[in-house]
């Protein structure tokens, strides 16, 4: 039986322009030539450090930044050539929750208006009673009881959870098929998180809404996820079933990522590799494999030429359709 997909990415490429006299006709490559499903009613985490480029991903998606080159398929249709009207129609199905919940509300916006405006945008609802209606009935799915009445508040009024609530009301009030949620509880107080993640698996349970969630917590995306797929530099370097990821990483940045999970049933501490060195700037992505210079395997396997002057790509591995990996020597033999 063949999975109904929400969205597929091919070969996404966003690049921003360097300023200044050095960076003159160059680019940093910020997301470089992702390729990505989401399947229907499923949750897609993606995972990666600090400038991987996850939002950069998440932003073209949305058409908030233009890519420089790729298909984004939403709901089978190419939406990077749509402009104006056609782009507004089909990206009522995808709604996206920011990672700063101070800075994506207007602070002198009531509650109500707030959840009440993509409809208004989008002509849905007869009547402003109506739309009302809808917007408390949104809140209330998000967990702000007694609707009605913090439906009254400004959002400045409101603490940093409460206003991720709200985001999550606007964005389910057009009923999307996808939601991108770009880091949703990083920026929260940790004894609010696990109420803000509640919300949103109950809307995957009620809606049957799929997630592209995105994080740099590799534990979380394994509580959260259904698949998990590992961004590194612009590129996918992993992506697996996420109990299959964290039983069975094949990629060293993964295996890595997985070493340093503070949950004994995963890691011990013996087994920990600390990856040396910060992630390059995607304005000199390394030659070859882009992950060679901080690998452990690289060097353990004595610097093998191949990884410093081909570009794995992700692939298929034995042991699982679903499993793929974009390096020449996971499986330590080097004979792929
Ligand atoms: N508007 C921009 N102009 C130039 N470079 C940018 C711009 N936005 C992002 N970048 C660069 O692109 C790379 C990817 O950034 P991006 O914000 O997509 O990463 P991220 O994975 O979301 O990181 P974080 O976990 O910190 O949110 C980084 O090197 C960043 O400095
Ligand atoms: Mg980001």
């Amino acid at each position: 039986m063949s999975k109904k997909l929400s969205l597929s990415i091919e070969d996404l490429h966003v690049t921003y322009p360097l300023t200044g006299a050095a960076g003159k006709n160059k680019v940093a490559r910020a997301v470089d030539g992702v390729d990505l499903q989401v399947f229907v009613g499923e949750t897609l985490a993606l995972v990666g450090e600090s400038g991987s480029g996850k939002t950069s991903m998440a932003n073209a998606i949305m058409r908030l930044i233009d890519p420089s080159a790729g298909k984004i398929m939403i709901d089978g249709v190419d939406v990077v050539p749509l402009q104006g009207k056609e782009l507004r129609a089909i990206r009522r199905n995808f709604q996206m929750i920011f990672q700063d919940p101070f800075e994506s509300l207007d602070p002198r916006q009531r509650v109500i208006e707030t959840v009440m405006e993509p409809l208004a945008i989008h002509s849905i609802g007869e009547s402003e009673a109506e739309r009302r209606e809808m917007a408390l009935a949104a809140l209330s799915q998000a967990g702000l009881r007694p609707a009605a009445e913090i439906g009254e508040r400004f959002t400045h009024q409101l603490s940093g959870g409460q206003r991720q609530r709200v985001a999550i009301a606007s964005a389910i009030i057009l009923k999307p098929s996808l939601i991108i949620a770009d880091e949703p509880v990083s920026m929260l107080d940790v004894s609010l998180r696990a109420g803000i993640l509640r919300v949103m698996a109950d809307l995957r349970d009620q809606l049957g809404v799929s997630y592209l969630f995105i994080t740099h917590d590799l534990s979380l995306a394994w509580m959260f996820a259904d698949r998990i797929a590992v961004i590194y530099l612009g590129r996918i370097v992993e992506e697996a079933s996420a109990v299959d990821l964290i039983a069975n990483p094949m990629h060293p940045y993964t295996k890595a990522l997985v070493s340093v999970i503070p949950v004994p049933e995963v890691t011990s501490l013996e087994d920990r590799t600390i990856l040396t060195g910060e992630i390059p700037s995607p304005a000199s992505i390394p030659s070859g494999c882009r992950f060679h210079p901080r690998c452990p395997l690289f060097r353990e396997l004595g610097e093998p030429a191949k990884c410093l002057t081909e570009d794995p790509i992700l692939q298929i591995q034995s042991n699982a359709e679903s499993h793929r990996v974009a390096c020449f020597f996971s499986d330590n033999k080097g004979n792929q």
